[in-house]
């Protein structure tokens, strides 16, 4: 595994819409696990997307801690979802900067993981707010562009997806 470079705000491949991955290659494989070791790097990054290293794949890792550990999300697909939540958040690829969000409180996805077995799982709270944000990510959408007006601030630490 190896550490991979994270695209920030102003690089115009954040704004890219990301592509469908037809076959699940070893360098397939290898983008994961190091988005994986990317992610945990510092211990702020809860969630990253492929679009975040640079690379226009519709892939997304998130941990945030629970009993779900590490999930790979292979074109992901969000069919319900439901309720309301106002999360506070942070990117990655917008660092030192946070914003609140409206999100839903539950949704249910649809993946393949890194094996390319199909999967599909419900979430809800801090997990489906961390899957709504990595999702965006893929239609090039980030967190400061959906933000309550007046609630983004600069912050020394916080975490980061
Ligand atoms: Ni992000």
């Amino acid at each position: 595994m190896a550490l991979r470079n994270i695209v920030t705000e102003g690089d115009p491949i954040l704004r890219k819409k990301s592509r469908q991955i037809d076959e699940i290659t070893p360098r397939i494989v290898k983008l994961l696990e190091d988005m994986a070791e990317t992610m945990h790097y510092d211990n702020r990054g809860i969630g990253l997307a492929a679009v975040q290293v640079g690379v226009l794949r519709r892939a997304f890792v998130v941990d945030i801690g629970d009993e779900h550990g590490l999930l790979n999300f292979i074109n992901p697909e969000i069919t319900y979802q439901e309720g309301e939540q106002r999360c506070s958040e942070g990117c990655l690829s917008v660092p030192r900067k946070t914003g609140e969000v409206m999100r839903p409180m539950k949704i249910h996805v649809k993946a393949l993981d890194i094996n390319g077995n199909p999967f599909e799982m419900d979430a809800e709270g801090l997990l489906a707010n961390c899957i709504c944000h990595e999702y965006d990510h893929l239609d090039g959408i980030l967190f400061t562009d959906k933000a309550i007006p007046g609630t983004v601030e600069t912050v020394s630490e916080q975490q980061e997806s």
